[in-house]
């Protein structure tokens, strides 16, 4: 698929169905966040994987925004590995590329995803045991679209380009 419609396809999915994904599938999305590239080459990414039932229960004690998917990454990196943070904080900046990379992946691949905010991450380290040297910065929800998947009214919503690119001489 041509990059503009795969990037055009993809929204943000909110009613997943609980098929489970293909090993095989998970392991292309994360090799396709491998790839990304990070500040000095740090790569201070940590993602874990939960899939479980167990840990589908602990995960939505940490976020009320898993939307059924039988599969979600927690985003996370150690601020001990990542580039000091002068200009910005490189730890969040490499750890959003490497989702990015990922969610794109995925929609690929006919998965869906959603970037999840709206977490608890003391909550989530505490019930993950991650430690405290790892920042947690969102949760991934990742699987199938259920037949009641449509995108939400903010995704056709994007300012023209003059609004946020200015060419400058
Ligand atoms: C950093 C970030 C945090 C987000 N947090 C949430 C969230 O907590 N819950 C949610 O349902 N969507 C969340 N979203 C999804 C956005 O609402 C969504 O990307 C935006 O409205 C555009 O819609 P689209 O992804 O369908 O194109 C988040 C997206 C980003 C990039």
């Amino acid at each position: 698929m041509d990059f503009l419609e795969l990037a055009t396809s993809r929204f943000s999915e909110r009613r997943f169905a609980d098929t489970p994904v293909e090993d095989e599938k998970l392991r292309r999305v994360l090799e396709a966040g491998r790839l990304a590239p990070t500040a000095e080459n740090k790569q201070p990414q940590r993602i874990y994987v939960v899939r479980g039932a167990e840990g589908l229960e602990k995960m939505d004690a940490g976020t009320r925004c898993r939307f059924g998917a039988p599969v979600v990454l927690i985003l996370a990196y150690d601020m001990t590995e990542a580039r000091h943070p002068d200009v910005c904080d490189f730890g969040v900046v490499d750890t959003s590329i490497v989702a990015t990379h990922m969610m794109l992946a995925a929609e690929e691949l006919g998965l869906h995803t959603c970037w999840v905010g709206l977490i608890d991450p003391s909550e989530l380290r505490r019930r993950f045991d991650i430690p405290k040297e790892q920042r947690i910065i969102s949760v991934m929800p990742l699987g199938y679209p259920s037949e009641r998947s449509r995108p939400a009214h903010l995704h056709a919503k994007r300012k023209p380009l003059e609004e946020t690119v200015s060419f400058l001489d």
